[in-house]
């Protein structure tokens, strides 16, 4: 990201991302940093399965969170920083190992990627860095485009079952594991019906390879039939102070059948970690250049949305970014966001957001608050959109 009020480091490390991303080294092993790219072709063992009732739900220990049967920390790491899917810089392993130590060790036991991240790159900086404590944590990853396992190089949305189970055998090598703790699709395909999925999932669970599943960004149809076939652990959706449709829709549904909740992108970017202001002008590659919400006619607005944040974090004692995660803890104790980092600084700072409590009269009077900013801008690129809520066909 290149920060106009910030200092020639930063100028420097973007210069460095551009030659980066234009090399012929990434066309080679097929990188996705491409932020357009991943979207753009739409065409421990806890291995409990089962539905759960409503009191399972609960929070019962303030360290640990469940979504459906599996017991998590409240708040996970997202991989999509040391990946450089922002920077274009690729974390070297050393640091990767380094951070994801640094999170095991104050309590991170729930770690996220996919297959696409790299694509196959960020499966295996995970693999190596959670190595040494790997049954005590638990990892999530996504299946759904072609990639082939050898170069990376991708193709569109495919959820066929030969497709998820070579992604899954590839996975396990990456990750240097013989089991994945939770297995989504990273996006519902339009050409294979999800009953047809969750069958090869459940078989992939019968041969202890998966133990649980979940969907992102599906249709909501669509969970309720994949439920109905193999009970669903997570939805990970986009959900945030500026993405709040889940709230009357997904989480309602959630709730009805004991799915646990995963926002991606609670912090918005960084947007809500006060990482952007009205200054800021992304490098070419980085995904917010191609965010509505991000764009220079549209930050100044949506900044009123931290500097509201910041005030509640005046009043609380505590940063954009930790009202932010608190907040989403807050909403339900079955929800488990992902911030993703690649600094050992944010990390610890995010991670103290589990200190920081709302009562239900200091959640309305927030939502009144933030209700009244008006967002510019929508929810996400194009061709991001365009493969949200999706419905999987009707299996003949
Ligand atoms: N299912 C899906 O379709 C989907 C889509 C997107 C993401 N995801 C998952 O969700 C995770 C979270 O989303 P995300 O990483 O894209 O976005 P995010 O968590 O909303 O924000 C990440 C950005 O915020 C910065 N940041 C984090 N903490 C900070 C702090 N305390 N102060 C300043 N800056 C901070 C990070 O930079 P630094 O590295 O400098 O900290 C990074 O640029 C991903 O990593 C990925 O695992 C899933």
């Amino acid at each position: 990201m290149e920060n106009r009020d910030s200092n020639s480091f930063q100028n420097g490390k973007s210069f460095s991302r551009r030659k980066f991303l234009s090399s012929s080294t990434i066309a080679g092993v097929g990188l996705s940093l491409n932020p357009f790219s991943m979207w753009a072709n739409t065409k421990g063992n806890d291995t409990s399965q089962g539905k759960i009732n409503k009191s399972q739900q609960q929070n019962i220990n303030p360290d640990k969170r469940r979504l459906g049967n599996l017991e998590v920390s409240p708040l996970g790491l997202g991989a999509l920083s040391v990946v450089g899917f922002y920077t274009g810089r690729v974390r070297d392993q050393y640091k990767v190992n380094k951070l994801y130590r640094e999170a095991y060790d104050n309590g991170v036991t729930f770690f996220d990627t996919a297959e696409v991240y790299g694509p196959l790159i960020s499966e295996r900086q995970i693999g190596e860095a959670v190595e040494p404590f790997r049954k005590d944590v638990k990892i999530a990853t996504k299946f759904g485009f072609d990639i082939n396992p050898e170069t990376g190089e991708r193709g569109g949305l495919d959820s066929n079952p030969k497709t998820i189970r070579r992604a899954v055998e590839g996975m396990l090598k990456r990750l240097r594991t013989d089991y994945i703790d939770l297995l989504y699709q990273h996006r519902v395909d339009p050409n294979v019906p999800i009953e047809d999925v969750a069958g090869t999932v459940q078989d992939l669970m019968k041969e202890g390879k998966v133990l649980h599943w979940g969907l992102s960004e599906p249709g909501l149809n669509t969970i309720r039939r994949a439920h109905a076939v193999e009970p669903l652990t997570a939805i990970q959706n986009e959900y945030s102070p500026w993405t709040r449709n889940p709230e009357s829709d997904v989480l309602p549904l959630c709730e009805e059948l004991g799915i646990g909740f995963v926002p991606w992108c609670p912090l918005g970017y960084g947007f809500f970690a006060d990482a952007i202001n009205e200054n800021t002008r992304f490098s070419e590659g980085d995904f917010r250049t191609i965010l509505p919400r991000t764009t220079p006619e549209n930050i100044p607005q949506n900044l009123q949305i931290l500097y509201y944040i910041e005030e509640w974090g005046l009043r609380k004692n505590a940063t954009p970014a930790q009202i932010t995660l608190a907040w989403l803890l807050a909403q339900k104790p079955w929800i488990v966001p992902i911030p993703g980092t690649s600094n050992s600084v944010h990390l610890r700072e995010n991670l103290r957001a589990n200190e920081i409590s709302f009562s239900k009269e200091e959640l309305k009077e927030f939502d009144l608050g933030l209700s009244k900013i008006e967002i510019v801008g929508a929810q996400n690129a194009e061709p991001v959109m365009a493969a949200m809520g999706v419905e999987a066909p009707i299996k003949k």
